[in-house]
């Protein structure tokens, strides 16, 4: 007997996972297989959510928690959450209008929108959406002339508050749920936009990530800072940082802030949660907190993840997926996944015992023990 899926309204939503269930149930393969996929066994990704269970909370009683503030500013712009839209290219695949609902429901929301280098449409058509901020996601272009024109045109829009250099994925990773996708002459250039579209071959046998990855430049090196400091004034952001070491090297060259990040599981399998990386840069080199902004994402799907992290020193947490899958409900779904994961901040951090999470948040209310 075969069942029609029926697509759940936006009340019967009511966590983060309900949006993930619907993508399953509704996306195409191709989609799915992108969204939802990782590199090789994908150990890297479901252990970035998996790893949650392992920290736990330590909640103080007797407090008076009957107000919540949450709110905070990171590279000057105001959060009413600690929350980012991970970048996430080709979101034409989401919805077949893009970034652009995404980029409203996140503004509407109080919330930040990281713009991909792969995104659907032109990075000025985006901020069109956007009353005044956003950051902005580059993977630098071998042509690195491509990428100069690109920061200076996120320069001048004036929305675009920080710059995020992706580092985590110098040569493509093997996705297979995505290579065994072949692409179709329909979904192979459609969903980026022309700003960076690679020249060069066009492998239909590859996956959607591999074929748009091509023109990634893999000499990518520390020196590279200056090359960049000398087109824009942003601050400039480090999205990929697995080890302490690489924690402390970014703050030395002047980053103003990291992404502890590994892609979600899509860059090199077997690379450990980033919320033990988080635990791993507060251990060995607490310093960097104290001199750059400390970002994580991946597998954060609960308010309470979030919530470790800020006790962990972050500024901020990104979700990548989540709003991948949200967006099939356009601007609306944006702004529920919001509103979700809201309330579940502020719950957590009550039952904590905490009133004022960036006053508050500090590692008391971890523990680790289950750890050493
Ligand atoms: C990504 N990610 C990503 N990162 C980036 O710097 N540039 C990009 O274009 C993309 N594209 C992209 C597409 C898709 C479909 C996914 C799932 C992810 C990585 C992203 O920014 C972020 O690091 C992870 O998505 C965080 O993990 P979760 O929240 O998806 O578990």
């Amino acid at each position: 007997e075969s069942q029609v899926y029926q697509k759940p309204t936006l009340d019967d939503i009511i966590n983060l996972d309900d949006f993930e269930s619907v993508a399953k149930n509704t996306f195409s393969p191709k989609s799915w297989a992108y969204h939802s996929g990782a590199a090789n066994d994908c150990f890297t990704r479901d252990e970035n959510r998996d790893f949650f269970r392992r920290i736990w909370l330590r909640p103080a009683i007797m407090r008076d928690v009957s107000r919540v503030n949450t709110q905070s500013t990171l590279f000057g712009c105001k959060l009413d959450i600690p929350v980012f839209v991970a970048p996430v290219g080709a979101a034409k695949m989401s919805h077949e209008e893009g970034e652009l609902p995404l980029a409203r429901g996140a503004a509407s929301s109080g919330i930040i929108h990281c713009i991909s280098t792969m995104s659907s449409y032109p990075l000025t058509e985006i901020l069109d959406q956007t009353p005044s901020q956003a950051f902005y996601q580059l993977y630098i272009n071998r042509d690195r002339s491509k990428t100069e024109a690109l920061i200076r045109l996120a320069e001048k829009t004036g929305k675009v508050k920080a710059l995020f250099v992706t580092a985590d994925l110098p040569v493509m990773s093997k996705r297979e749920a995505d290579e065994r996708i072949k692409l179709d002459e329909g979904t192979q250039w459609i969903n980026v936009a022309k700003d960076n579209k690679p020249t060069g071959e066009k492998k239909k046998s590859a996956g959607l990530a591999k074929a748009n990855s091509s023109f990634i430049d893999s000499t990518l090196n520390w020196d590279d800072l200056r090359w960049l400091r000398n087109i824009s004034k942003l601050p400039i952001v480090l999205k990929g940082v697995q080890r302490a070491e690489d924690a402390r090297l970014a703050m030395r060259a002047g980053f103003d802030g990291i992404v502890i990040s590994n892609h979600g599981g899509r860059a090199a399998d077997t690379t450990p949660p980033t919320i033990l990386v988080l635990l791993e840069i507060h251990r060995y080199c607490p310093e960097v907190f104290g001199k750059m902004k400390v970002l994580v994402d991946g597998g954060f799907r609960r308010g309470s993840d979030i919530v470790k992290a800020i006790c962990l020193g972050a500024s901020a947490v990104g979700l990548g997926r989540p709003f991948a899958f949200a967006l099939s409900y356009g601007q609306d779904g944006v702004e529920h996944a919001v509103s979700l994961i809201k309330e579940e901040i502020e719950t957590a951090s009550q039952l904590v015992g905490m009133t004022d999470l960036f006053r508050d948040a500090n590692p008391s209310y971890i523990n680790t023990a289950g750890l050493d």
